[in-house]
């Protein structure tokens, strides 16, 4: 093809920067995507694509043919306080892009604007997916059931990597991040005085003993050529130091790879909050849920990935797996596609910090490449 995505995606990168600069600095949480989404539409529309809003979400078309490849962008950000002190920081108390949701969004409002530019030379329909609400929100769901799926033959997305050096794009064959549940627990004692406990249920010690137990789930059931994980991450209970509490909540998520592991791991919790608050005497109220399913890449597709970034000098290697989970995965359920990892790690600039953390950053000088693979694959996809 004419078009050279490395060079046509260096040629934008500033605006790439400035886009992630002003997301950053205007982070909205799961399902209030409004300005983000405005300003992606008015782009978009200006640029010729024909756009379908779900919600927050958007599907924005453009090229005809038999073929359609989807590329998805998440636009959410999270409920954490911003502690760097770039001068493009977080201008919302307590809301941070601090997993890079707003640099997907740049990348592909970058490839949107090159595809449309080249449209004549497309072959195929490219299909843009701005999502919302993948941080515990299952936006991909929303998307899947407003139609971003349909007529797609594979779909492709891009999560920035701490866990990779800036600049090399991380690809995957087969499962690349977990599939992942949650759980919480009240354990409803009987309340009392400190220096009574015989005329009280103690929730606390019955809790203390619920924590331990869960620990044994992973490391006594899961087989250990298998792989998953239970933690507790929230336990809340009593105020005063003479008095027994009524009840302790517990909260924890857990991980797998394999769907039975996920069920065993799901009816052993059960079993263990359960078994332990009636041996003493308590009573327990629990629910534990999926939240997403694994995320597993289509080998076909991670060669077809591979093949794309050898020929336009893109740099790329293997990423390790992860326990990590991303709402992703149901459009891998539904159709064929990969799950890619751009890495951001720059200690040099100090850009150390994992996602999630309040002083998160990225390395900005390599959003051009996320961009540059997503013209890649469009345009190759279109004449594969
Ligand atoms: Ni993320």
């Amino acid at each position: 093809m004419s078009l050279d995505p490395l060079s046509e995606a260096k040629g934008i990168e500033k605006e790439i920067i400035a886009w992630r600069r002003d997301f950053h600095m205007h982070p909205e949480l799961k399902y209030e995507e409004e300005r983000t989404s405005k300003i992606a539409e008015e782009h978009l529309r200006k640029w010729g694509y024909s756009i379908k809003r779900v919600g927050t979400g958007i599907i924005a078309d453009i090229g005809e043919g038999n073929k359609t490849i989807a590329l998805r962008a998440d636009m959410d950000a999270l409920p954490i306080q911003e502690e760097t002190d770039v001068s493009y920081k977080s201008r919302i108390p307590g809301k941070m892009h601090a997993c890079g949701h707003d640099a997907h969004t740049a990348m592909l409002l970058g490839a949107a604007k090159i595809i449309a530019e080249h449209r004549e030379e497309l072959n195929g329909r490219v299909r843009l997916i701005f999502q919302p609400a993948e941080e515990g929100g299952n936006g991909a769901v929303r998307m899947i059931e407003g139609g971003a799926l349909e007529g797609v033959n594979a779909i492709f997305g891009f999560h920035v990597w701490m866990d990779l050096p800036s600049g090399v794009i991380g690809i995957r064959d087969g499962p690349f991040l977990a599939g992942a549940g949650f759980f919480g627990a009240r354990i409803i004692g009987k309340g009392g005085h400190g220096a009574f406990p015989h005329e009280a249920i103690d929730p606390i010690p019955i809790a203390s003993e619920i924590v331990l137990a869960l620990q044994t789930i992973v490391s006594r059931n899961v087989n250990p050529i298998e792989t998953g994980v239970v933690s507790v991450t929230a336990i809340n209970g009593g105020t005063a130091f003479n008095v027994i509490p009524e009840e302790v909540t517990l909260k924890g998520t857990f991980r797998y790879y394999q769907p039975e592991i996920g069920e065993m791991i799901k009816r052993r919790t059960a079993e263990v909050i359960g078994g332990i608050a009636k041996t003493h005497g308590a009573r327990a109220e629990f629910d534990i849920n999926n939240l997403v399913p694994p995320t597993i890449n289509s080998r076909e597709m991670a060669d077809f990935v591979r093949k794309v970034a050898r020929r336009y000098g893109l740099r790329w290697g293997k990423v390790a797996m992860s326990m990590g989970a991303e709402d992703f995965a149901y459009y891998l359920q539904r159709v064929p596609g990969a799950f890619l990892a751009l890495g951001i790690r720059n200690e040099e600039k100090g850009i150390i910090y994992p996602h999630h953390h309040p002083r998160f950053d990225i390395d900005e000088d390599v959003l051009h490449l996320g961009t540059a693979m997503e013209v890649a694959l469009a345009f190759e996809f279109s004449r594969s």
